[in-house]
Order: structure tokens, then sequence, then C-alpha cells
């Protein structure tokens, strides 16, 4: 490389855990390469305003080990708008950038998709590559999104605690956890947490169903004098209200079985927050350093994907630094994440039936 091409960098949409490791790992492996790698602040925003840093070795060594984004991040109504684009186009040629690394969750990937073959202040084109960051898991051809892990350790932890106090007091909970469509956190993190009762849009039951689900639960566990504590996890995607839920089950349970004492937990932005584990640490990274070389390699307009189960044949290919990571049109990214949401996709129907399979266990 002549003179130090410029990568940018940037985060956006909902923050995940792990996206500070993204950077610290962009920033290691581009320097490596010879890029001068640069971070615009709050997504596509900063990218908007050309507001942007130079990232640092030791506040990017820090920053890996927390939650959030050093970055900051943002859903940029703006970029939604041709003009807006227009605005980021002219920082990429005015910041003389050659490549950019977007580290998101869908919208941030259509955003990189709007950007790919800008023009460059040298004349090309610009190269873009996307990495997958959602605690939802809701991204196609990716097995893992970063920040998924934790969250999920973060859910099982908080339903542990609640288990302690739920079994002392002979109480049910109903934990609702994030997950705006997709039920994946919380279909996982009641398995690990042994949660009695999942609730899951994906599986598409009525208001009353749900009710029907939660009341034949505690009916069971209050004929089973062994029994302390029921625990109930819905996903954030079932849109009836969880207060709503536990008043829906009082109605029908208290005349029954007048002792039955239900509270409800919503976690919330909790889930989101806090320190990356290990493991997204490790996946951003190489999610990342697959990224960037690939970048360096004058590829262009792929998510780097974490390879595993589900992955939809002869989409993509596998890196050739890391046997791991699948790099995969944005386009086809795109389209594999509407199946996903729709429950077309062969993942998604495989994550319906093993979702119904666990229920069916779950409910005994
Ligand atoms: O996309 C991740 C997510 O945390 C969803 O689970 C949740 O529905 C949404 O973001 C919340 O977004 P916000 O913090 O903007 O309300």
């Amino acid at each position: 490389m002549e003179r130090a091409q410029r990568l940018g960098v940037l985060t956006s949409g909902g923050d995940a855990p792990g996206m500070n490791a993204a950077l610290r790992a962009a920033h290691r492996v581009g320097t490596a390469l010879g890029f001068e790698v640069i971070g615009f602040e709050e997504g596509y925003r900063g990218l908007i305003e050309g507001r942007l840093q130079r990232l640092d070795a030791s506040r990017l060594d820090d920053a890996a080990r927390r939650g959030g984004t050093m970055l900051g991040s943002a859903r940029s109504k703006e970029f939604i708008t041709e003009a807006g684009q227009q605005r980021a186009k002219e920082t990429i040629l005015r910041e003389r950038l050659g490549a950019l690394l977007v580290v998101g969750g869908n919208g941030s990937l259509t955003g990189a998709q709007k950007l790919e073959g800008a023009p460059t202040f040298d004349g090309r084109n610009l190269r873009v590559a996307g990495l997958p960051a959602s605690i939802d898991n809701d991204l196609g051809c990716t097995s893992m999104a970063i920040g998924v892990d934790t969250a999920m350790n973060t859910i099982v932890e908080a339903c542990d605690r609640i288990c302690d106090t739920a079994s002392a007091h002979r109480r049910t909970f109903i934990i609702e956890v994030m997950g705006r469509d997709c039920g994946y956190l919380a279909m996982t993190s009641a398995v690990a947490a042994g949660a009695d009762v999942v609730l899951i849009r994906e599986l598409e039951k009525s208001d009353d169903a749900l009710v029907d689900q939660i009341v034949l639960a505690i009916e069971r566990a209050y004929g089973d004098p062994a029994r302390r504590r029921l625990l109930v996890v819905k996903s954030e995607g079932v849109k009836l209200d969880s207060t709503r839920l536990k008043e829906a089950v009082d109605a029908r349970i208290i005349p029954k079985i007048p002792d039955v004492d239900t509270r409800v937990t919503v976690l919330g932005h909790v889930v989101r927050g806090g320190s990356p584990s290990a493991f997204d640490r490790l996946l951003a990274a190489r999610l990342a350093n697959a990224a960037t070389r690939a970048l360096g390699e004058g590829e262009s307009g792929f998510m780097a994907g974490w390879a595993g189960p589900g992955l939809p044949s002869g989409a993509g290919k596998l890196s050739p630094h890391d046997p791991y990571v699948v790099l995969t049109p944005i386009g086809e990214v795109l389209k594999e994440t509407a199946r996903l949401m729709d429950g077309t996709s062969d993942i998604a129907k495989w994550r319906r039936k093993i979702f119904s399979e666990t229920e069916a266990i779950l409910i005994g």
C-alpha cells in the first residue's frame, strides 16, 4: 500500500456486549496491515456529520472488557434518506476512506450495502464489510451474533437469583427478556436456567393459549409439595403485556388455588449491558480479524459470520484466515435474515421444531 489507506469503523443499532472487542481487533489487525484505522461516533449519524476519532490502542484494550460501545451507537433516521446517504458519501471522500467496517444488526448491514462502491478520494470504490452484532441472534448467515452469549449468561444469572427468592416463598415468576422479534434468547436461556414454561412469538399462540399454558404448569406444580417455585420465561416478542398476562393467570388460578402468588420481572436493558463473556470477546475478535484481512485483500460487500449449523449452503465462502468464519455477500445475509424472521428459512423451521419439542418437555 503506497500511502496508508484509511479504514473507518462504526457501531450501529442496538449495542451488544463485544462490540468494543470487535473494534479493538479491527484496529490491531488493520494497523498491522498498514491501514490507518479511524472510528466514527454514534454509527451512521457520526458518518453523516463527519464526527470521527483516532482510535487509541490502550483505550481499546480497556474498552474491550466492557459492554456498550466506546464509539457510541444510534439508529440514524437521517441515514435512511437519500440525502443522509449522500452526506455520508461526502464524508467518505473528504476523510479519504478506502474501506468501512460496520458492526451491528440488520439495519446496520442494510446501511453498509448502500455505501458499497461509493467513490473514494483516489478514484476507487469504497470497500465495505459487516460484523453481526445483536443480542437477539436474529441475523441470517451466522450461527451466533456478537453479544448473544453474554445476554444469555445475564438472563441465566438473573433467573438463578430469582429462583432463590421464588423458592423461599413458593412463588411463580414471569420473567420477560429482550428479543424484539426473535425468541432465541428466551428459549436458550430458559433451558439453561431450568425454567418451567417459555413463551415465544414464533409459536404464534393466542393470548388465551399462553394463559392456559401457565395455569396448567401452576396446577401441576401445586400438586407436588416438593415444587417450591415456577419460572416462566417470556420473550419480549410475545406482545401480550406481562402484567396483563399475570392478571389473566390470577383470574383463572386464584379461585382454584388461593395461595398462588405470581410476580413479574421485566429484565429489559439489563440484558443488553455488562461485560462481554470470554466467548463474545473471542467471537468479536475472530470475526473482526477475518473481515479486516479480507478488506485488506480487496474484498468488499460481505458480512463475516460464525460458521455452525443452519447456515444456508453455498451462500458464503470460508475465510482463508479462519475456518470458523464465513464471508457472505450482504445482500444474501439480508435475504436470509428476512426468511429467518418470517419463518420460511431452514434455520427458522428448525428453531420452531426445536422450540416446540423443548416446550413439550418443559410442560412435561
Ligand atoms: O435489537 C436488540 C434489542 O435489544 C431488542 O432486543 C430490543 O427490542 C431493542 O433492541 C430495544 O431497543 P431500544 O434500546 O432502542 O429500545
